[in-house]
């Protein structure tokens, strides 16, 4: 039996697009206001991708600016792993585009649907790859076009959800050394699948004229479940991903971005300080898979993150699903 490969983190990048709509936007389109947004969720804008741009798009910068972090070419890249619930299409896998765009003429490529755990979930299994010594280089993303998918007259949804995309270059300790992943956890509760959901568009409820009618193609939630579920599991799995280590060990927990409330409410519930967890819900919204990697990208290029030290990603959303990561800096 070989032994296990350390993997680290040798770059990482983000994009968001262009077009910022704040909350006033909504203000317009349904009876909800700036204030309410802000007070129950923490989001003041969000960007939305160009009517010309797709999930592979804003992929493709954040992809480019990873590798150029990572001071790779995208033909050192083996495999390219996309978590997304908002594909190019339902078929090809959007990874496959990505592939295709950046010339990544070596790599195999496939996606990963665990929806706002989905970058956690590339993430991780780029890192058995590397781990088992399958793969060399992984590109692993995270990324939605989530603005092709809300009801805008559905105040309880529209207002939460924005576009963008994450990225990171996983590379073996040995050549990148920093990121260790040293802990990594992933779960799933299939009998809430109708919490967070898409009823129409895959072979259950294939798409008609009459689904499109009755907005079944639209993302449908029960934000109240969600909200006491997300604080319960953020909080528990922060706790997890520290086992063992002392608090004044961890620089930084990277939440999923899904409301500023059930973040400060996790934190609280744990009794650690706000200080320590990166928030950037307020400029971008909920991206969903997308929300860990472009946070993680900000807080590396700000320097929030200090050398040596822990840092935290915990994600969890439709599915259900969730999962931890422990990673050394
Ligand atoms: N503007 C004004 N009022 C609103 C709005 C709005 N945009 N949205 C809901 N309300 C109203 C409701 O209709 C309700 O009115 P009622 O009392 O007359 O019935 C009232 O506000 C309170 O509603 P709650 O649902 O209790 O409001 P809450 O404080 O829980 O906030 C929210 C709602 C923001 C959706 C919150 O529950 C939440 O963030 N939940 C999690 C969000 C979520 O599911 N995200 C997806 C996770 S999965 C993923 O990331 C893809």
């Amino acid at each position: 039996m070989t032994s296990r490969v350390a993997v680290g983190i040798a770059g990482t990048g983000s994009y968001a697009p262009e077009r910022v709509l704040t909350n006033h936007y909504f203000e317009k389109l349904v009876d909800t206001s700036d204030e309410w947004i802000v007070q129950r969720t923490g989001i003041k804008e969000r960007r939305f991708a160009a009517p010309e741009q797709a999930t592979s798009d804003l992929c493709v910068i954040a992809a480019q600016r990873a590798l150029e972090a990572a001071k790779l070419d995208a033909n050192d890249l083996d495999l390219i792993i996309l978590g997304t619930l908002t594909p190019d299409f339902l078929l090809p896998a959007s990874s496959c585009l990505i592939q295709h765009a950046l010339g990544a003429k070596r790599a195999g490529a496939f996606d990963v649907g665990a929806a706002c755990t989905g970058f956690l979930t590339a993430l991780h299994t780029g890192e058995a790859f590397i781990a088992a010594g399958r793969a060399k280089h992984v590109l692993v993303i995270g990324a939605e076009c989530l603005s092709r998918f809300l009801d805008m007259t559905d105040r309880s949804s529209c207002i939460l959800f924005g576009d963008g995309a994450g990225a990171a270059v996983l590379a073996p300790l040995s050549e990148c050394k920093r990121g260790e992943i040293l802990r990594t956890s992933l779960g799933a509760d299939g009998s809430s699948f109708d919490v967070i959901h898409m009823v129409a568009g895959g072979s259950r409820n294939p798409p008609s004229a009459g689904s499109v009618e009755r907005g079944e193609h639209f993302i449908r939630l029960r934000g109240r479940e969600v909200f006491r579920f997300a604080v319960h599991k953020m909080a528990e799995l922060i706790e997890h991903m520290a086992e063992g280590h002392d608090q004044s060990e961890i620089s930084l927990v990277v939440p999923h971005q899904v409301n500023q409330r059930i973040i400060e409410s996790a934190v609280d519930r744990l009794g650690w300080s706000m200080d320590k967890v990166f928030v950037n819900i307020e400029q971008y919204g909920n991206t969903s898979a997308a929300t860990v990697p472009m946070a993680f990208d900000e807080a590396v290029r700000s320097g929030r993150i200090e050398q040596g030290k822990l840092v935290i990603f915990c994600a969890f959303g439709a599915g259900l699903t969730w999962g931890g990561t422990l990673l050394r800096w």
